[in-house]
């Protein structure tokens, strides 16, 4: 266990990344304990039973493990299925959630059209039809899942391009126009997501906002800390842990560029 209690941030790869960053920009000074459940990656096309069963146990064990601060489940497939689920198990802990950031676009858009590109898993939850219903049922709001994209983002970011045409076919759908009026957001309703958000913009048939969550997210960290926050830098590097024990060079150097070290496998 380490010395002091590290904000424990979970995906199933290197979407909660994105999230890392905006919370160190508001955080600089606590210890980050970056863990991803690659073996079970990609969450999206799992069946919600036994992928809920699998949070379950995952963080039965991590609480245990590293007693972290707080939880940022940074994933929404994840959270959308089994936020209520892991709340109700540990009760005494603090997890703050990634949802499709629906309730926003519908307050900003001005034309109506507003797209949610997620995983097929965010695109099928009732979580995710209960936020439409809740609050944008006065937008049309388009569901895109998509199977690949995930991957796509993964390859990109450990520097193997991924084809114009391979993320255009993902993105395509999201763009709808009606009577006149054309989709002006699109929330990226996965954390891969906003990686490849400049490649998005430059494939875009015209400009629309792509919504991304992180910096929200973040700020709802802190609310939850209050002041329990750590004030001085420490020494100790912040860590990652990868549920399928790979180790390969990219994966250390794109870690390395978010101040986080691989950790060794557990056995
Ligand atoms: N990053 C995850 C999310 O926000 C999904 C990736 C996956 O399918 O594993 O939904």
């Amino acid at each position: 266990m380490q010395d002091r209690q590290p904000i424990l941030i979970f995906d199933s790869g290197i979407g909660g990344l994105t999230v890392l960053r905006e919370l160190r920009l508001l955080l600089p000074y606590e210890t980050i304990l970056y863990v991803a459940d690659d073996a079970g990656f990609p969450l999206g096309d799992w069946e919600e039973p036994p992928l809920k069963e699998r949070l379950l146990q995952l963080f039965d064990g991590l609480l245990v493990r590293f007693q972290p601060k707080a939880s940022v489940i940074a994933c929404n497939t994840a959270f959308t299925l089994a936020g209520e689920a892991l709340r109700a198990a540990q009760p005494d802990h603090a997890f703050v959630g990634t949802v499709p950031a629906i309730k926003p676009a519908a307050e900003r858009t001005a034309s109506g059209l507003v797209s949610v590109l997620a995983t097929p898993g965010t695109v099928r939850r009732a979580y995710t039809k209960n936020l439409i219903d809740s609050f944008a049922t006065q937008c049309h709001v388009r569901l895109v899942g998509s199977d690949a994209l995930a991957a796509h983002a993964e390859q990109e970011l450990r520097g193997e391009p991924v084809s114009d045409e391979a993320l255009k076919a993902e993105i395509d759908a999201c763009f709808l126009e009606k009577d006149g009026r054309r989709t002006d957001i699109v929330v990226l309703a996965c954390t891969h997501y906003p990686f490849l958000a400049n490649r998005f913009r430059k494939l875009a048939p015209w400009p629309v906002d792509w919504l991304d969550p992180a910096g929200a997210i973040a700020r709802q960290v802190v609310r939850v800390l209050g002041d329990d926050l750590y004030l001085e830098p420490v020494s100790v590097p912040d860590t990652a842990h990868f549920t399928s024990g790979q180790s390969t060079a990219s994966l250390k150097r794109l870690l390395a560029g978010f101040g986080l070290s691989l950790a060794a496998p557990k056995n």
